[in-house]
């Protein structure tokens, strides 16, 4: 028994922001920028929230796969940057899109965060308790961006993923691996709320996201062909099996170091941070949906899911779409 994609959606906020509208806000160059990550634009909210993007994904994904809110059982939003603690984002998007009968919770794995949804979702599926799950990826990381740091605020932009998943007898998720390794936390920091009570004093917080870029660089290069490698054994299959890659949209140059590692050629990975950037949680689910909407993916076609971010955290997934 295992899970089975059958929908997929996907939201952007309608600000697109070029790179050479960064360029006018830190000492960078449009050419730097394209040369090191790939990047062109990102979108970059100016209201949209974590809630209605996500919400707005999730919508199609369900009509997707031609399902009903009320039929939902699960609904998971992976999210780094929620506008609230409370309610949680997957309560806002249950009560806009009517999915009453859903239990929903958020869950935090920064970049991997879609990749731990879907492992929950398999997880509560397998065990019985659920049948069905909707599951989300959604960022507005732009209010976390230090608009000043041009280490960092080239790289990310804002958006959402999802997709509708069921259970099934065969085929669909075929294997999961997910690491997590806390004591290199510090490479990959911030979004701090600040202490306020009476009796705490002043203190310092970091409120923008602070990146040692070159660490996270290796530590991709390093993990994620581990990774991939690690759930294609479980799965009693070989790089050559697989005939798509979506790995997480950080860098053009460490998704081509990647497939030069693993022995794959490059036109099996395919990108779209050229248009969106780094969109974290949401950049699996949000190419997921840019591929099947374009007919990229046929039933039975086996593809290796793979994400890594601040925790540092990271996995991989095998499945047959
Ligand atoms: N424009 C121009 N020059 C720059 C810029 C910029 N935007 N940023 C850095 N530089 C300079 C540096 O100051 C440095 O100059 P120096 O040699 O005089 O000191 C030089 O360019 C090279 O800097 P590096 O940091 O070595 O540049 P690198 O080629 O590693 O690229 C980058 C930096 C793009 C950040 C890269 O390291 C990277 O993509 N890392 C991975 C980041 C990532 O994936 N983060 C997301 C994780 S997901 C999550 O959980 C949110």
């Amino acid at each position: 028994m295992s899970i089975r994609i059958m929908g997929t959606g996907s939201a952007l906020p309608g600000r697109r922001v070029e790179n050479r509208e960064i360029v006018e806000l830190v000492d960078t160059s449009d050419e730097w920028i394209r040369e090191r990550t790939g990047i062109g634009s990102r979108h970059v909210s100016t209201g949209e929230t974590v809630a209605a993007l996500a919400a707005d994904a999730c919508g199609q994904a369900l009509a997707d796969a031609g399902r009903q809110a009320e039929e939902v059982e699960l609904l998971l939003v992976a999210t780094c940057s929620p506008e609230d603690v409370a309610p949680c984002m997957a309560c806002q998007v249950q009560s806009r899109i009517g999915a009453g009968n859903a239990v929903a919770f958020d869950l935090n794995a920064a970049c991997a965060g879609f990749l731990f949804a879907l492992h929950t979702a398999w997880a509560y599926v397998e065990a019985g308790i659920y049948r069905n799950a909707l599951i989300a990826g959604s960022e507005v990381l732009s209010k976390l961006v230090d608009w000043e740091d041009r280490g960092t605020c080239i790289l990310f932009g804002d958006g959402a993923g999802a997709v509708y998943v069921e259970k099934c007898e065969t085929g669909g998720i075929l294997s999961f691996v997910q690491h997590a390794d806390g004591s290199r936390g510090a490479v990959l920091a911030g979004g701090s709320r600040p202490l306020e009570n009476p009796w705490a004093g002043q203190r310092d917080f970091q409120k923008f996201l602070r990146m040692d870029g070159r660490e996270v660089f290796a530590f991709a290069l390093r993990q994620v062909p581990l990774n991939v490698e690690e759930a294609l054994g479980k799965a009693h299959l070989t790089v050559g099996d697989v005939e798509l890659f979506v790995l997480h949209q950080a860098n053009r140059r460490i998704i081509e170091g990647i497939s030069k590692r693993l022995g794959a050629d490059i036109s099996l990975f395919p990108m779209n941070l050229d248009q969106v950037g780094n969109t974290s949680s949401a950049a699996i689910p949000l190419l997921l949906d840019q591929l099947n909407r374009k007919g990229k993916l046929r039933r039975g076609m086996r593809l290796v899911l793979s994400g890594f971010g601040a925790g540092l955290t990271c996995g991989a997934c095998v499945m047959e779409w």
